[in-house]
């Protein structure tokens, strides 16, 4: 598995762009692009609740770096979360707690994140204003953007373009419905931690990303993350994001066709999902199975993406994507890829977050950091967050949800 991935990466010819920033200690740091730096003590603990598994990151701020402190991940029981909303409540507490001492975590405060039904995030335009004013504006406007009630959701604004002529500037505006939030807070908190930051898994992707590469100038791009049950897609045009959609699909729909296929349960069905094509038996049409609903899921998924994209490129001017950046678990399956890249005619590219993040080699094994680097995405980019962190504007999303619990 992991000898795979790596050949994958060294196709994209990162491997050795990869080996080099873990073994000479990053001089090409993400760091020097935050806008303050957090000392170790600030920076948040990242904690990515996903519906098919909890993903936990920590990092600690050096001199020109940032260090990989923690990662690791559990497995949630299968339907825990269920479109977006926290089921098994019990199974999540115990599976934070679970990560928290086996890791020794000592950090209390933390970055969690939302996603799917319960997030708006739109662009709009708004007269120019002092970004201390503007938080309060958007308070009182908010309710002529949103299809709910101000009383129902959480805000926050980023501003994009402080000027984009006539007196006017670019704003993001984010909502979530404040039930999910306070459920998603409320259950952290029952695990022993203390939610700071509740960002957005797209704009987490968005920093991360951020943090490992550059922004092509003049480029558009488009982040996409497959996960178990949300693709969300990004699109981002000179460093800024200028089109976000999630959509309620992934990884659990290949899991149930594979159940159904060859009549086993999740998690045998799921097994086989993640088997590398050369491991996997051929005895009882199992290969073939597997294959026949990769293929049918692989399109479906790509149809809902190009569906997207197209629109995007449709109603925006200068659209035309040069690249998709791929992540979340589903990117590991070459059929996603594969019929990605053929559909839309647009070269797809797989992200690695630990690219340009030191990571000492004795502490971690890169093997199993390799495995999981599709997954951890999201986890970096809550990890990158801190206490207080100011919003600079840009490429730098710092998006908080937490509503006046802040
Ligand atoms: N090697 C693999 N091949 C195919 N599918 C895989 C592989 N590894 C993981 N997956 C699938 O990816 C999904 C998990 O991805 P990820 O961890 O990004 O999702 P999540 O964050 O838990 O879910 P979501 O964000 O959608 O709530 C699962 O459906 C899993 O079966
Ligand atoms: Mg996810």
């Amino acid at each position: 598995m992991s000898r795979m991935y790596l050949d994958n990466w060294a196709k994209l010819n990162e491997k050795e762009a990869r080996k080099w920033a873990l073994q000479k200690e990053g001089i090409k740091m993400g760091t020097s692009r935050r806008a303050s730096k957090p000392s170790s003590k600030q920076l948040l603990l990242g904690l990515d609740i996903g519906s098919s598994s909890i993903k936990m990151c920590q990092f600690k701020q050096t001199a020109k770096a940032v260090e990989l402190l923690h990662f690791d991940m559990v497995p949630l029981p299968p339907r825990a979360i269920e479109d977006g909303v926290l089921i098994n409540r019990a199974a999540i507490v115990e599976k934070i707690r679970e990560l928290i001492s086996r890791n020794k975590i000592r950090a209390k405060n933390c970055a969690i994140s939302v996603s799917g039904h319960s997030v708006i995030i739109k662009k709009i335009c708004v007269p120019e204003m002092p970004p201390e004013e503007l938080d309060e504006a958007i308070q009182s406007e908010v309710e002529q953007y949103l299809p709910f009630d101000i009383k129902d959701v959480n805000v926050d604004v980023q501003i994009l373009n402080p000027k984009v002529g006539g007196g006017f500037m670019d704003v993001l505006l984010v909502a979530a419905k404040k039930d999910v939030v306070d459920d998603y807070v409320s259950v952290v908190k029952e695990a022993g931690l203390c939610p700071v930051v509740v960002d957005v898994d797209t704009f987490a992707i968005q920093n991360a990303f951020w943090l490992n590469y550059e922004f092509p100038p003049k480029e558009v791009i488009a982040l996409v993350n497959v996960g178990a049950s949300t693709i969300s897609i990004n699109v981002i045009s000179n460093g800024a994001s200028v089109y976000t959609r999630d959509i309620s699909m992934g990884g659990s729909l290949l899991t149930e066709a594979i159940m159904k296929e060859l009549d086993v349960p999740w998690e045998e069905a799921e097994h086989y999902q993640k088997m590398r094509v050369d491991d996997m038996p051929f005895s009882g049409g199992i290969f073939q199975g597997v294959q026949k609903c990769s293929e049918r899921v692989a399109e479906a998924l790509v149809a809902e993406v190009q569906h997207t994209l197209d629109f995007f490129e449709a109603t925006t001017l200068n659209s035309d994507i040069a690249r998709i950046y791929l992540l979340g678990g589903m990117s590991e399956m070459g059929a996603l890829s594969r019929a990605l890249e053929r559909r839309l005619e647009i070269p797809v590219k797989r992200i690695n977050p630990f690219y340009n993040i030191v990571i000492d080699s004795r502490k971690f094994n890169l093997d199993v950091l390799d495995e999981m680097m599709p997954l951890a995405t999201v986890a970096l980019g809550l990890a990158m967050r801190f206490k207080g962190d100011a919003k600079p504007g840009g490429s730098d999303a710092r998006i908080n949800l937490l509503g006046s619990k802040k």
